[in-house]
């Protein structure tokens, strides 16, 4: 191939790509062959897409970006398949170089197959089939309300609704609104600490807004010396206003915007700024199975694919890269998960580990029942992993969060023993996550505990160099815990959130997260401050629109105080004391204090989570109590009815003897009796036993497999407690 092709080859490929790369077949052959050519001169291929793309800018290579991405996506083109390709591009770190490019990867979406798939897609793509797009990785955030940006279409907003005022400054806020004063908020003595714990681990099921990066993916340093010259495309940093109380003068929060999004067809939007979800919008455990192919890869046992992986027998998660945390200990790893936050206290990678446990659970189970095809195995157990967790969420925690009677006032109740199929499936709604819902659900932030601990059983005694109970702040990235007490760290900080109490849904937030936010080496945040200037840079409305736009509310005039019907007048001294008008308020500091009289949250709330958590139900084809072939017979779905928190901490951390309350976020409730595991209702799998079907490949009937039959009684009395340990 002469130089002049090349040259020709690399043009046609430039020109006809914009800064937007589709990788489908529509590239000629000739151009694919000699770009192929040309790369082999310049590097072995290599299975890293990020080094390899890397390797493209180390500066000999000086062609545009467009043919840098062009040039990199053929490589991995000799490498992998049309689909893994599809999951590869999505690798964060290489979608956020494209991003910080303007180029941007199009998915070539093919759902043939997907109609009768009995299982979900990793990446949420073909959920819906007119739609394909709807609530997969990667996707645009929805919005529940335009938005309200200051010059309308990106710059946060700053600027007060009356006179020529601005906003105050989000720390301020902070201080005024959701200080604790330095006294550790009051628990409420009738949630534990699941509440926070499930809440955290739902966030990270369904939302994960990715933020703008350098051009090598690489962190941004957003405080100039002088705030004129802050990049206001990418960063938003906070300035802490002098005499703080407790950060010094000075101090300034490096803030990255959140990385903008690009439209359904890879532009750059002439409208408002979007932010991405990076996750599965659906509540389909993508923050335990992730939310692409690669990513299962390496979540997966290489050895025996049905199971997930774990280490330390079955006590921690799979070890990632020692960058995604702060390792103290020689010997600790950080944690691997299907979300990449896992890290961010151990209390959650606890919760990962359970819900690893539960799948390699579920997968024995099915083992006794005759199932044996390794990916069937791992592909029926996510599912039923998944309908446990869509059960927990929706019977338990948000019946809880919203009260079984707003659940059933708006037909979003889960019916209990009287099984039928939910046929509310609508495939006209948008599943994807509403910016302003992940703004809104932020209100688990003072859900919080000041502390983290371990369980201890009676009369283990605490090590006074390593001490069981640690400040929160000492915690964060840092697995540290889940090691402790001979690598027991995870089931114990499991029974720590049964048996501790979850602080009050106020407007105090723990100063472990309100001033030492990810405290390292002195530096810290605030993250009260953090999720106001997030929805300022979102450019989410302020809160009234919401009562007004969203929830129906008539307010006979905003911009007076009396409009403030739903805050108590503490409050809204409290209110006024900061802000200019009552139309300035951020969403997330309106609707966290609006007074609570006999339900948990107020009625904003209330109406903005009622809409999101309608849509992931009925717009979600693979929704549990669905029938086959996308959710469950009759017989399955009666069985995962009966399951719970409690049955999945039973079946993993407890012995059959501990007594639990029958719902473990609300302990010692009249409804929720106390009892010993051994009579909390389990996942009776019996409905998918394969014992008294025709063996297709033998002929003969499976029940005469005596072994099999003698494992599956083994089991069942394994699953009753008295063989349990
Ligand atoms: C120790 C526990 C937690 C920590 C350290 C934490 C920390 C954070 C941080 C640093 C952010 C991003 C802030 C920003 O720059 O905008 C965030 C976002 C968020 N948090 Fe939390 N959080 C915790 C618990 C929770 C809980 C319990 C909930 C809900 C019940 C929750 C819901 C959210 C949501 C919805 C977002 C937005 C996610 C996104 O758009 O990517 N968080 N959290």
């Amino acid at each position: 191939m002469s130089t002049i092709t090349l040259l020709l080859a690399f043009s046609v490929l430039t020109c006809a790509v914009h800064g937007t790369y589709y990788y489908d077949s529509s590239f000629a052959a000739n151009v694919l062959t000699a770009v192929q050519l040309a790369l082999t001169n310049i590097a072995q291929p290599t299975e890293d897409p990020v080094q390899l793309f890397q390797l493209f800018e180390s500066g000999k290579y000086n062609e545009n970006n467009a043919a840098l991405v062009a040039k990199t996506m053929d490589i991995l083109k000799t490498i992998y398949t049309d689909s893994e390709l599809n999951n590869i591009v999505y690798n964060e770190t290489l979608y956020a170089i494209f991003q910080s490019r303007g180029v941007c990867v199009v998915k070539n979406l093919n759902c043939t197959g997907q109609a009768t798939s009995v299982y979900r897609t990793l990446d949420g793509s073909c959920n819906n089939l007119n739609h394909p797009e709807w609530g997969m990785a990667f996707r645009s955030q929805r919005r529940l309300l335009n938005p309200a940006y200051d010059d309308g279409v990106s710059s946060p907003r700053v600027h007060s609704a009356i006179g020529t005022g601005t906003l105050p400054n989000p720390r301020t806020i902070s201080n005024v609104m959701h200080s604790n004063k330095g006294i550790s908020t009051p628990l409420d003595q009738k949630i534990s600490l699941h509440v926070f714990q499930w809440g955290q681990f739902l966030d990270h099921d369904i939302i994960s807004t990715p933020v703008s990066t350098g051009v090598n993916g690489d962190a941004l340093s957003c405080c100039e010396t002088n705030p004129a010259n802050v990049n206001t495309d990418k960063c938003a940093p906070i300035y802490v206003p002098n005499s703080d109380g407790f950060f010094a003068d000075g101090t300034c929060m490096n803030v990255p915007r959140s990385a903008p999004a690009l439209d359904g067809n890879c532009n750059t939007p002439t409208g408002p700024r979007q932010q991405v979800n990076k996750i599965t919008s659906y509540i389909d455990g993508s923050n335990v199975y992730g939310s692409s192919a690669a990513e299962l890869i390496k979540l997966r046992n290489p050895n025996s694919t049905e199971y997930m992986a774990v280490t330390n027998g079955n006590n921690l998660p799979p070890n990632n890269d020692n960058s995604a945390c702060t390792l103290t200990v020689q010997g600790e790893s950080c944690s691997n998960a299907g979300d990449s936050r896992v890290n961010v206290v151990p209390s959650l990678g606890s919760y990962h580990t359970l819900f690893v446990q539960e799948h390699n659970r579920i997968v024995n189970l099915l083992k006794g029942l005759g199932w044996t095809d390794p990916e069937e195995l791992f592909q029926e157990a996510r599912k039923i992993n998944i309908a446990q967790i869509q059960h927990i969420t929706y019977n338990e925690f948000l019946s809880w969060l919203l009260t079984r009677t707003v659940l059933q006032q708006n037909n979003l109740i889960i019916t209990g023993s009287r099984t039928t199929f939910f046929t509310g499936y609508d495939p006209t709604i948008n599943t994807d996550i509403a910016n302003d819902f992940g703004i809104a659900y932020r209100i688990g932030h003072t859900w919080i505990p000041a502390q983290m601990k371990l369980h201890t059983d009676f009369p283990e005694t605490s090590d006074i160099n390593d001490p069981d109970v640690k400040n929160i702040e000492d915690t964060y990235h840092n697995p540290h815990m889940l090691y402790m007490r001979g690598r027991t760290g995870s089931n114990r900080l499991v029974k720590w959130l049964t048996e501790g109490r979850c602080p009050r849904t106020d407007r105090l937030l723990e100063d472990g997260a309100r001033n030492k936010l990810f405290l390292k080496n002195g530096v810290s945040f605030d993250l009260a401050a953090l999720n106001i200037n997030r929805g300022r840079e979102h450019g989410i409305p302020p809160y009234w629109k919401y009562r007004t736009e969203l929830c129906g509310e008539t307010l006979a005039d905003p911009s007076s105080w009396s409009s403030m019907t739903l805050h108590d007048n503490i409050t809204i001294a409290l209110l006024k004391s900061v802000y200019q008008s009552p139309m300035d308020i951020d969403l997330w500091t309106g609707a966290l204090t609006e007074s609570i009289s006999t339900a948990v949250i107020g009625p904003t709330l209330t109406c903005i989570f009622l809409a999101q958590f309608r849509a992931l139900r009925n717009g979600d084809r693979y929704w549990f109590e669905r029938p086959e072939p996308e959710g469950f017979s009759l017989a399955k779905l009666t069985a995962i009815k009966q399951t719970s928190l409690a049955a999945v901490l039973c079946a993993n951390v407890y012995d059959a003897s501990f007594v639990i309350s029958q719902s473990a976020f609300i302990p010692g409730d009249v409804r929720n009796v106390l009892l010993p595991c051994s009579q909390i209702p389990k996942l009776d799998l019996s409905a998918w036993s394969r014992f008294g079907k025709r063996n297709l490949n033998t002929g003969k009937d499976e029940f005469e497999n005596k072994l099999v039959h003698l494992l599956l009684e083994i089991l069942k009395e394994k699953e009753s407690g008295d063989v349990k340990k």
